[in-house]
């Protein structure tokens, strides 16, 4: 079988470990990659040895390619979709869609009927740990759900490279959100949410939030998070996912990766769980997630392994949900379906 020809736009913090991750996999050959930062491109590009472009749309213009992942911002996922669906590749999106629901359902019809695969980097579902969660969860291990809990607790590395151009439900929270729609059978109907502003008060955001869920037939499921504590935490990002049933309960709890380093300066966490850089190459659950695309694509599945755009969407609507709870300091009814569609986050 040749080669899956693939390629980035945006090679920053989570496109250039996608790189790395796709230029590493035998079967792929990373062609170029494309970041509108003249810097971020050639330093990537030479460190990968492959051509680096500012415009995505010369890059495509000379190179064929089978597999785009699309990590800018989500301020700008629509642009690099709709080049990318013009020259029929399969498309790897990072999560979120967009800004918003409106935004991220431009995005889901641009891409409606497209005959290429499609997949949404919600990365959890490659998480063993969240993966195997869920699908215990779906055959019932713990009957019939009754409370989900999630927190997701960052330091303040956050504010200072997301709170400019994002927050904390769309960048962070969403993925715990998207998790608990994916585990939970029935429809959601109701949110409420409490939020605080300060560090985060001259963007417009939070600097943590705490939320609840009702669902359709009962469930409830809590959310906390924040990113304001100081870098001293032992790691980026400070995880917990329990699932409490009728006939038993599952819980994550995801701060030490399993593993603690203490030298004279300072106590880590080191990351053995997202993007960890192993002795043999790149690990944790972004190599899964590529994996996984990369495997489907190449064995032409019609099913997606990672998260539908449809499951997609009901993350961004529950968050444009709990921010419209926080505008009005009141529960917000929401009008779902529930999970419906095929593949892993459905
Ligand atoms: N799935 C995950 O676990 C995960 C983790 C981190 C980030 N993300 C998502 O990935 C996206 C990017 O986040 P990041 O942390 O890598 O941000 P980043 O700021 O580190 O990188 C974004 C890069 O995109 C480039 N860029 C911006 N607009 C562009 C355009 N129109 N064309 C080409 N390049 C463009 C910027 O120059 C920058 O290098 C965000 O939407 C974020 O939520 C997902």
């Amino acid at each position: 079988m040749s080669n899956l020809r693939a390629t980035i736009v945006g090679c920053g913090l989570i496109g250039s470990l996608h790189a790395q991750i796709l230029h590493e996999r035998s079967g792929v050959e990373l062609v170029a990659i494309a970041d509108q930062d003249e810097q971020t491109a050639q330093s990537l590009g030479q460190k990968l040895g492959v051509p680096s472009y500012t415009d995505f749309a010369s890059l495509l213009a000379n190179h064929q390619v089978d597999l785009v992942v699309v990590a800018t911002p989500e301020q700008h996922r629509l642009e690099p979709t709709r080049l990318a669906m013009e020259h029929g590749a399969a498309l790897l999106l990072e999560k979120p869609l967009g800004t918003d629901l409106a935004a991220a359902d431009e995005v889901i019809s641009l891409l409606n009927g497209y005959e290429h695969p499609v997949g949404v980097n919600f990365i959890l579902h490659a998480d063993g740990r969240y993966a195997t969660m869920r699908d215990q969860v779906r055959a019932g291990a713990v009957g019939q759900v009754a409370s989900t809990f999630a927190r997701r607790r960052g330091t303040k590395l956050g504010i200072e490279k997301y709170a400019p151009w994002t927050d904390l439900l769309l960048s962070t929270a969403i993925h715990d959100l998207e998790m608990m729609l994916a585990i939970n059978p029935s429809p959601l109907v109701r949110v409420y949410a409490e939020g605080v502003q300060r560090l985060c008060a001259p963007y417009g955001n939070e600097d943590a939030v705490v939320a609840t869920l009702k669902f359709a037939d009962g469930a409830i499921a809590s959310l906390d998070t924040s990113w304001t504590l100081p870098g001293t935490q032992p790691e980026p990002l400070d995880p917990a996912f329990h699932v409490v049933g009728d006939q038993g309960g599952i819980f994550i709890d995801g701060s030490s990766h399993g593993m603690r380093v203490i030298s004279e300066d300072a106590y880590r966490h080191p990351d053995m769980t997202h993007w960890p850089m192993l002795p043999y190459g790149m690990g944790g659950a972004l190599t899964n997630a590529v994996r996984l695309f990369v495997e489907a694509v190449q064995n032409g599945s019609a099913a997606t392994p990672l998260t539908t755009l449809a499951q997609a969407r009901r993350a961004h609507m529950v968050v444009d949900a709990l921010k419209e709870s926080l505008a009005q300091e009141r529960p917000v009814t929401v009008e779902d379906t529930g999970p419906t569609q095929a593949g892993a986050g459905a």
